[in-house]
């Protein structure tokens, strides 16, 4: 495995398929799942560890977000990555540039609680595909809504690859796997999995023939409160349909239940398709 800092170090083989996995690091078996779903479909397998300044609002965790080039990068060789791009803000950033904004998906939940957070992703993004030029790129449903914005983008601005969605990866108690998991403490970890357990039962309950609005609201009220009383502070917890991710109480589109609760000084986020 090749490891790059330098823009200038990618080439770009004509005639081989490039898979991208964007990272910012602190690996786990969600990032590893990608690479190697990118591997068994790429010729060529690029993953970018680029922990993005942008995209971190005032006060959150920017400077103490894992770092670990060494151990990600053994990891990912491990699971046959080819690259591993792991540029300097400098090097992605080197002036003040260009910032995408993409409506009506960004705007709500994650976009309403982290204020620039998916102009920070939109933009890195961006950029990252343009400097690789891979053909297929691979994201974790576990960011449903960076799933929803980074599709848009590509669809909007005719970028042309593919992107993949791919399925959210969890601990064997339910716990989606994330790099901020490494925050919680012992006692927090052992709560940490409500959040996939109250969606999970919520999907369930939601799933009733003929369910009206005010049992939907009854149901979602029900496990947002469960969760606070298990000591999570809740942002968010919301039955939405993906198309534009407007709150419905109802399941004719296509919908998701997102939810993301604080736990001390972790974030949690995590949502399942219905
Ligand atoms: P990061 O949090 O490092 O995640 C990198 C990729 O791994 C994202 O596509 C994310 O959705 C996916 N991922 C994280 N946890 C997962 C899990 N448990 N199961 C499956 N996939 C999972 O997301 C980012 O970085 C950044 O915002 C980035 C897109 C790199 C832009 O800076």
């Amino acid at each position: 495995m090749k490891i790059v800092t330098r823009i200038s170090e990618l080439s770009h083989d004509v005639g081989t398929s490039i898979g991208l996995v964007p990272t910012m690091g602190g690996f786990h078996k969600g990032h590893l799942q990608l690479m190697k779903t990118a591997k068994e479909e790429c010729d060529l397998v690029v993953a970018s560890l680029f922990v993005n300044p942008t995209q971190f609002g005032e006060g959150e965790d920017f400077e103490r977000y894992p770092r670990n080039l060494e151990r990600d990068a053994s990891l990912a060789e491990e699971v046959g990555v080819d690259v591993l791009f792991a540029p300097s803000p400098e090097e992605v950033y080197p002036r003040l540039g260009s910032v995408i904004h993409v409506p009506v998906v960004s705007k709500l939940w994650e976009g309403s609680h982290r204020p620039g957070h998916f102009e920070g992703v939109a933009t890195v993004v961006c950029k990252l595909l343009n400097m690789v030029g891979p053909d297929v790129a691979y994201f974790g449903l576990k960011d449903l809504q960076q799933c929803l914005v980074v599709k848009r983008m590509v669809e909007d601005l005719n970028m042309p690859l593919t992107i993949s969605l791919q399925p959210t990866v969890r601990e064997e108690d339910g716990l989606a796997m994330s790099s901020r998991n490494a925050y919680l403490t012992h006692e927090e970890r052992l709560l940490a999995p409500s959040v996939y357990r109250n969606l999970s039962e919520c999907k369930q309950k939601l799933q009733v023939p003929d369910l009206t609005h005010e049992q939907a609201e009854g149901i979602l009220h029900h496990a947002k409160t469960s969760l606070e009383d298990d000591g999570f502070r809740v942002d968010y917890f919301e039955l939405i349909e993906l198309e534009t991710t407007k709150a419905v109480r109802n399941l004719s589109m296509q919908c998701a239940l997102i939810a993301a609760a604080r736990l001390g000084k972790t974030r949690l986020i995590d949502n399942v398709l219905l």
